[in-house]
């Protein structure tokens, strides 16, 4: 076994069949199996839970087994293990990272809040342990803007790393907080041009945007939110198409919880590449997630003091949402 590459390296029998393989080493190891909505279908399907970034760190800080196996990005696990220190937690390849995240280095972020005395600090979720650890609040997608909203009015704030979402809050609120000049590689690239002329093949389909997206694209939105709001908005609703602004793995479950409904990928600049795949969500497969719960590898650690300032911004946010 080895786990140098990030995931663990070890052959698999031929003939395994990995889900009912997971199904038992699941139960020897008591170990639950958490999925974000955009990992690849076939993870979904063998998760306990799946749900977005805010779901999961809620459940992560209940549940009862010793190994916590996050399929989703590494800033994921961190908060898991955060909020659970005493747990074995487990990225199937740890190397699942997130370019938002990577948009906002520790040290330059830290300068950052140095430059802006007075300012409460509020972080999205996606952010390493470092970032957070200099962060008052951290929110979701799912709860930024509720979370800026019970804050006075006149209170001073900088939101980082997002722009779109800090651009979309400080629309919806009134709000001037400043900005961290950081993006999603994957919600940047939709074309708002080809969105536009999808709309007009499809006049009826309803368009659901990740507020990750740019302003011309959220223009252009019927239900903008986090990646739960738009699977129960798209359950909910009566109508039978929609163009999806998201990163495509979520299709997976609109697809399965409303089999009749006809759900479209929203077209990216470049219709040559796979940009609505995030890259980073689609490492973890079936064979490392396997091989994870096997050799119980590769975990998550995070540095003690780190991890002690990192807890209480998250606390609070479970707190506040
Ligand atoms: P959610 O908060 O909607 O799960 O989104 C997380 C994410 O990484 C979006 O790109
Ligand atoms: Fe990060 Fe974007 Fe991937 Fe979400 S879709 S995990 S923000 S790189």
């Amino acid at each position: 076994m080895n786990v140098d590459k990030g995931f663990v390296e070890a052959e698999i029998p031929a003939g395994t069949d990995l889900k009912k393989e997971i199904e038992r080493l699941k139960k020897e190891q008591d170990a639950v199996v958490l999925a974000h909505y955009y990992q690849k279908g076939e993870i979904q399907d063998v998760a306990d839970y799946i749900g977005d970034s805010l779901a999961l760190a809620r459940i992560a800080a209940t549940l009862p087994n010793k190994v916590i196996v996050l399929c989703g990005v590494h800033f994921m696990g961190e908060t898991a293990k955060i909020l659970c220190p005493d747990k074995v937690v487990i990225v199937p390849d740890v190397n699942a990272g997130c370019s938002l995240a990577d948009s906002c280095p520790a040290d330059e972020f830290a300068r950052f809040v140095a430059d802006h005395p007075g300012h409460t600090v509020i972080s999205y979720v996606n952010t390493s342990a470092a970032v957070k650890a200099l962060t008052d609040i951290v929110v979701t997608s799912g709860n930024a803007r509720k979370i800026v909203e019970s804050l006075p009015k006149d209170e001073k704030i900088i939101f980082g790393p997002d722009r779109n979402l800090g651009n979309y809050i400080n629309a919806e609120t009134g709000r001037q907080m400043v900005l961290w000049n950081g993006a999603c590689h994957v919600h940047e690239l939709f074309s708002p041009v080809k969105i536009a002329e999808l709309k007009k093949e499809h006049p009826q389909a309803k368009v659901l945007v990740h507020p990750e997206c740019p302003a011309p694209v959220r223009i252009l939105a019927d239900k903008i939110g986090s990646t739960a709001v738009l699977l129960k908005y798209a359950t909910e609703s009566d109508a039978q198409e929609f163009i999806v602004a998201t990163e495509s793995g979520i299709l997976h479950q609109m697809q399965k919880d409303c089999p009749q409904k006809t759900f479209i990928p929203a077209p990216p600049d470049d219709s040559t590449c796979a940009c609505n795949d995030c890259a980073f969500m689609k490492l973890n497969t079936m064979e490392k997630l396997y091989n994870s719960l096997r050799f119980l590898a590769p975990q998550i650690e995070v540095d003690a003091d780190i991890a002690e300032r990192a807890r209480r911004p998250i606390e609070r946010m479970l707190q506040l949402s």
